[in-house]
């Protein structure tokens, strides 16, 4: 992806804002499972986004939360598209809730667009080409001890049944680390790493379009992104998610494996 066009689809993404808060005008909420909603917000950017993105790059197709997302095959090229990710913060108006975007080709996630309209946040990160929040360059932490490491955690709402086993796991790290952090949105938690805000992120059982956009970003910001059991990502399936500074990586992998 070239630096026009990178620019174009940030700016697509930008674009989204002033949709976002007039449909939050006439807000309509839909509970897709237990804890798992919808509204017509996410309804009407992903419509926006797959026009606007197929209107320019009519080869490639789009992969989205909403009912976007049969049919993925590895050795296409795709949009992986979560329109809100934050739904419920959406909803509560928390303002931690954001358009996340990723492009992958030939396995991998090559460019990655996080977006909060609420604070005017964009992060961007290109594959070779370094992370940005706003423009500028962002690079993870570098603290060296893990005693004093925000780590942020999510709970997986939609899957109480796996909480017993889950929280345990929690509870080591959180004994171990400064604090705990629960924003309520996988993306704009890895860009939190990306941007060292907090030096940690885990979530089980992510969905493709809750990772994969942010996913570049942390890489080029110099973190880094695995499964729980430092496997490569799958991108186009559902991954146990564990994004971290460098320095933290073996002893997080230690907490949660125990
Ligand atoms: C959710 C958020 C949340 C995470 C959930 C995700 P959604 O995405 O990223 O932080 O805990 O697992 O599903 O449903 O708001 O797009
Ligand atoms: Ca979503």
């Amino acid at each position: 992806m070239n630096k026009e066009n990178q620019s174009k689809i940030i700016e697509l993404v930008r674009q989204t804002k002033p949709l976002i808060f007039q449909e939050m005008t006439h807000e309509k909420v839909t509970e897709k499972g237990a804890a798992d909603y919808v509204t017509n917000v996410d309804v009407a950017v992903q419509k926006y986004l797959k026009e606007a993105l197929g209107n320019e790059f009519p080869d490639i197709a789009l992969i989205a939360e909403e009912k976007e997302n049969l049919g993925m095959d590895p050795d296409k090229s795709y949009w992986i598209l979560d329109p809100i990710d934050g739904t419920t913060n959406l909803i509560r108006d928390y303002h931690l809730s954001a358009v996340s975007l990723g492009l992958y080709e030939n396995g991998e996630i090559t460019f990655g667009v996080v977006y909060n309209p609420f604070t005017e946040e964009l992060f961007y990160g290109a594959k070779g080409e370094g992370a940005y929040l706003n423009g500028a360059p962002i690079q993870v932490s570098d603290q060296p001890e893990f005693k004093d490491a925000v780590v942020s955690f999510g709970s997986s709402p939609y899957e109480k049944n796996r909480a017993k086993e889950l929280f345990p796991i929690f509870y080591n790290i959180f004994m171990n680390c400064a604090d705990f952090r629960r924003t309520g949105s996988a993306a704009l938690d890895i860009c939190y790493v990306a941007c060292g805000r907090q030096h940690a992120y885990l979530e089980q059982n992510l969905k493709p379009w809750d990772y994969s956009g942010a996913s570049i970003i942390l890489r080029e910001a110099g973190g880094t992104i695995t499964d729980w059991g430092n496997k490569e990502l799958p991108y186009l399936a559902n991954s146990d998610i564990l994004a971290c500074v460098p320095q933290f990586r073996k002893i997080l992998l230690k907490l949660i494996n125990v």
